[in-house]
């Protein structure tokens, strides 16, 4: 069972936003797509590029460094073939995102 960790109050993620972001000492890319909060390991599985410092594009979230394009849901890399970034559960209770480690 993961534990829930708070990461940022709510209303510091806005819709469209992607952030970097640490649940004890993990990095995350956390973004708002739709109203709903997601979290993927901050690390691109290219070349580990920061995922937190990329950008959202037709809801799919966009490495800065050479483009690959995730699912935010799943963290599945959509570019090329069987690679994903880890995927976290993310909970919004009492006006914060908490994330599952
Ligand atoms: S490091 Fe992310 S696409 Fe290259």
């Amino acid at each position: 069972m993961p534990r829930f960790v708070r990461v940022c109050p709510a209303e510091e993620l806005a819709e469209g936003q992607v952030r970097m972001l640490e649940a004890d000492g993990t990095k995350l890319a956390v973004c708002r797509h739709q109203g709903k909060a997601f979290a993927l390991s901050n690390f691109c599985p290219h070349l580990t590029g920061n995922l937190g410092e990329g950008f959202l594009d037709e809801g799919l979230l966009v490495c800065p460094e050479h483009g690959w394009r995730f699912k935010l849901s799943s963290g599945r890399c959509v570019s090329v073939a069987d690679r994903s970034a880890h995927p976290f559960p993310v909970r919004e209770e009492e006006g914060w995102i908490l994330v599952g480690i």
